[in-house]
């Protein structure tokens, strides 16, 4: 009715209130509960750091690059199948993983045609049984092409197609067969960028944030049978994604830290199971820690933020109109 309005909570008042939630929920609750895991963890971390697994089949996407490309070159396979987008960069890979002694299978599909991926990931699991999946292939969003610029609805159809709908489709494929045989492992490269980046990157941020839900969703739905699920959380790292200044994700070089390095704590991390494996930590923590400002706030920094990437980057706010 007009005149009338319903009971709620001042405007004024909402960003007092909500940090005080964030305060009251941190300080009585995440802190002892936190406590509690630093202890509980302990047995656990010792066991696999002393006695880690060693899976035998291993599937990456997106290997021809990057993350991807190192992670290839540092589990040291028994087996592996790549699959694949661009040819030429991936044999590269796959050369010296031969050479380190892996047995190496390629097959090309676009994880976007998941009918293709369905098949292939089938005729693959037949053949030889996946221990360990890296759900890996992903691209950053609309590349800035003035020759041939791209309309928006396709940028964000493919962003999702590939990072999101592709992803999932990889995953649950493989987690169904895994799920069949009571044994597997499945990690999902998702992103800082899941919590918190530019805004400038919304289609790739939004895709990275619904991976870290489903991938936790999928951490409890794979316990009963015996199926870990690990959601890899990267920082910037030095890769196609990340030099391309046409991307929206292009950064110094300087700001970038080396794949080599993540492919490294990836290993580690995934033989404990972390549910959650993230590397530089210091670009976790600040961007975990400001997801966790309260909304007013944290809408007061993305508006800093995006001024800040529009003006240095070159793709600047054109990437997404
Ligand atoms: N670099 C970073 O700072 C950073 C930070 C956080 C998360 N990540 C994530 O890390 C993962 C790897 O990215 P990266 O940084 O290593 O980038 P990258 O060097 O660009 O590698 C991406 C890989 O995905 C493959 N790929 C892309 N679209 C594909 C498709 N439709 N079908 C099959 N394969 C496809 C690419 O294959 P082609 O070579 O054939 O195109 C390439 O091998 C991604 O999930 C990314 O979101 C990266």
């Amino acid at each position: 009715m007009p005149g009338q309005y319903p009971l709620t909570i001042p405007t004024f008042l909402q960003p007092l209130i909500q940090a005080w939630s964030v305060w009251i929920m941190t300080t009585f609750f995440s802190i002892p509960v936190a406590f509690f895991y630093m202890f509980w963890d302990f047995p656990s971390w010792l066991l696999h750091t002393v006695l880690p697994e060693k899976p035998k089949v291993i599937l990456i996407t997106g290997a021809s690059s990057g993350i991807g490309a190192e992670l290839a070159k540092t589990v040291m396979l028994t087996l592996c199948l790549f699959v694949f987008y661009g040819l030429e960069r991936l044999q590269k890979v796959e050369d010296r993983c031969k050479n380190n002694g892996a047995n190496v299978e390629i097959l090309e599909c676009d994880i976007a045609n998941t009918e293709r991926l369905i098949t292939i990931l089938n005729d693959f699991d037949q053949r030889h049984p996946i221990d360990l999946i890296f759900a890996n292939a992903a691209q950053a969003g609309a590349t800035i092409d003035d020759e041939h610029k791209k309309r928006w609805e396709d940028s964000w159809k493919r962003v999702m197609a590939v990072n999101l709908i592709g992803t999932v489709t990889t995953i649950m494929t493989v987690f169904k067969r895994m799920k069949g045989r009571h044994r597997g492992q499945i990690a999902i490269t998702s992103s800082i960028a899941g919590y918190f980046a530019a805004p400038q990157m919304c289609y790739y941020n939004a895709t990275k944030s619904a991976l870290n839900s489903f991938g936790r969703d999928l951490r409890y739905l794979g316990q009963s049978y015996n199926v870990k699920v690990n959601v890899i959380n990267p920082g910037f790292i030095t890769s196609q994604m990340t030099l391309d200044q046409a991307q929206p994700l292009a950064l110094p070089a300087f700001l970038l830290a080396n794949p080599m390095k993540l492919a490294n704590v990836i290993k580690w991390q995934l033989d404990q199971n972390n549910d959650l494996i993230t590397w530089p930590f210091w670009e976790f923590l600040p961007i975990f820690a400001t997801n966790t400002l309260p909304p007013r706030v944290l809408d007061t920094v993305i508006f800093v933020i995006g001024r800040f990437w529009g003006y240095f980057t070159k793709v600047g706010d054109r990437a997404f109109t």
